[in-house]
């Protein structure tokens, strides 16, 4: 397998097609989309229902295979890629679900160490302490031993929040992750994963209907019938009035 090159974009994708379903009832949902994103960066896709959003973000996040175009991630192509590889790819970041996915059989604290026992080298202290540290910062302290059916959709939310970014990847991709919290949670959510993009070279691709949401990104990129239309640097869309 080929070796990443960190000057190449973390995330390239060229004329990429989707359809959904098989034969007659096969439709087209995504169209020659083309799209870099660099290490460190935070992008935001924004689009009316139905556009292809979640669809193009699972695609990016490797639960799905796909036969036509190329998507690269750190260097790796995903089309075509076994299912083995996709795997792979799965445990590399951190995805954070329109409908949040926690297990409903485990506790908060139990949702989040989850995803840190992929990590070989990680005593079982500093998964339990590291788990409990974001969950604090995501103001859930008081909650780590619920279990999900008790939680607020908000607080579900700040969970799955919470599952992907606990072991730090280097990739995040978020659909909607503010959808079920109020201002000010949505914001704290969003400045967390902004300073971690900051502090640790990590690249965040997040799919928002929130506006108030949109001026942490570098650059804002738009979708629209399954085309990506528009992909502008954030500053040359909102620039501050003087
Ligand atoms: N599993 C599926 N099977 C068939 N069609 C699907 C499937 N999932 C999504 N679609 C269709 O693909 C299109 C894009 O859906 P997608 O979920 O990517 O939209 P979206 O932009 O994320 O919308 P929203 O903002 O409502 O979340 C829609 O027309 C949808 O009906
Ligand atoms: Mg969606």
């Amino acid at each position: 397998m080929q070796t990443f090159n960190s000057s190449e974009p973390i995330i390239s994708i060229s004329n990429l097609d989707y359809y959904f379903g098989k034969n007659q009832l096969r439709k087209q949902v995504l169209f020659n989309i083309n799209l870099e994103i660099n290490a460190g960066e935070i992008v935001i896709m924004t689009g009316p229902s139905g556009s292809g959003k979640t669809t193009l973000l699972t695609l990016v996040g490797g639960l799905r295979s796909f036969q036509s175009g190329s998507l690269r991630i750190l260097g790796k192509e995903l089309c075509g890629a076994s299912a083995r590889q996709l795997t792979q790819v799965r445990r590399s970041n951190g995805y954070i679900f329109q409908a949040h996915n926690l297990h409903e059989s485990l506790t908060v604290i139990q949702n989040v160490r989850m995803s840190l026992e992929l990590h070989p080298k990680i005593s079982p202290e500093e998964m339990l302490a590291r788990s409990k540290e974001i969950l604090e910062v995501l103001g859930l302290g008081e909650r780590l031993n619920y279990y999900p059916d008790s939680l607020s959709g908000g607080q579900k939310q700040r969970v799955a929040v919470a599952r992907a970014l606990v072991s730090k990847p280097k990739l995040i991709l978020a659909d909607e992750p503010t959808a079920a919290l109020d201002k000010k949670s949505g914001r704290d959510v969003v400045e967390l994963m902004q300073k971690l993009a900051k502090e640790q070279g990590c690249t965040i691709l997040l799919v928002t209907h929130d506006n108030r949401i949109l001026d942490i990104a570098d650059r804002l990129i738009y979708m629209e019938d399954g085309y990506l239309i528009r992909s502008n640097v954030n500053s040359d869309i909102y620039s501050p009035t003087p």
